[in-house]
Formats: C-alpha cells, structure tokens, sequence
C-alpha cells in the first residue's frame, strides 16, 4: 500500500512538471496576451464581439499564467514571488470580469493593475533589467 501511495505521489509531482522555461511563458504567453488587452485599450476598447472574446481569453491566460508562475519548478520562493504572481492572477482575472460585463471603464482602469503585476515582480526578480537606464 505505501508503496502504491509513494508511486502516486511521483505521479503526481511528475504531472506538474514545467514544460515551458521562465523566458518562454513570458514570451509566448504572458506578454502577448497582456499586450493584446493594452491594445486594444489604447484604441479605446473592444469595438465588437470578437474583440472581447479575444480580451476575455488574454484575460484568462494571464489569471492562469499567474497560477503557473507559483507552481513547484518555478516559483524562486513562497514569499514576495508567490505574493507577485497573485497579483498577476487578480489582474487576470479582474480583466475577464470586465470583459465578461463588456465593461471597457473597468477595463481601462485596470490596465494600471496589470502593469504593476508585472512590474512588482520583475523589480525584484529580473534584477538584470531593473532600474532601466
Ligand atoms: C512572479 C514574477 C513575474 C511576473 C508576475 C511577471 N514576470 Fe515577466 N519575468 C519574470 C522573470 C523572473 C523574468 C526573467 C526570465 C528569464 O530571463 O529567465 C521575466 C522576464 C520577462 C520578459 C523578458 C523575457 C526575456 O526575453 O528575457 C518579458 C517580456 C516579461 N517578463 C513580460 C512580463 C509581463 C508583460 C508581465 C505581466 C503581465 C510579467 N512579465 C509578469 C518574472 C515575472
């Protein structure tokens, strides 16, 4: 039996293996779905239903990719990152109620929360590129 246990508890650290490196999920995940949402912001919001699907997904990539972030493999610590990469969730997260509510206000108000999530953490974690010149 605990042999069994012991098996299932690899699998599941096995499972939760991160596939992409730290570069990659900013990249190809992060930054493109939080660069979708500013903007389209910027132009003065979703002007039709498929610009606010495509906000509502950006908005669940980066809720999620904040989860990501904090997974074993990747989080640095269980402090300050753990604090930062729910600020990221939150963001994401506010961003897909707005989105949901076709509410381009919230939305707009919000892209200040959005780059704080970012920017809170790669003050402290990204050391090479803060302060900038
Ligand atoms: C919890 C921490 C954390 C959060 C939140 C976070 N980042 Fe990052 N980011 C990092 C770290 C660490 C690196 C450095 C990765 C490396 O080079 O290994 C990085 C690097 C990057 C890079 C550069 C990748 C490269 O070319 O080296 C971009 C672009 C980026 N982040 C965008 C974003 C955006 C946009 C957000 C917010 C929507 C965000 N990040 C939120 C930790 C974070």
């Amino acid at each position: 039996m605990r042999t069994i246990g012991l098996l299932l508890l690899a699998g599941a650290a096995l499972a939760q293996e991160p596939v992409a490196t730290m570069k990659q999920l900013m990249v190809d995940m992060i930054y493109p779905a939080s660069n979708d949402i500013l903007l389209v912001v910027n132009r003065g919001g979703p002007s039709d239903e498929k610009e606010w699907t495509a906000v509502r997904r950006s908005a669940m990539t980066l809720a999620e990719s904040g989860n990501l972030l904090m997974m074993r493999g990747r989080a640095r610590d269980q402090g300050d990152w753990m604090k930062d990469a729910k600020m990221l969730v939150d963001a994401g997260t506010a961003a897909y109620k707005a989105a949901e509510a076709r509410d381009t206000n919230a939305l707009a108000r919000l892209t200040e929360q959005l780059d704080a999530s970012c920017t809170t953490c790669h003050k402290q974690y990204r050391s090479n590129v803060f302060p900038r010149p």
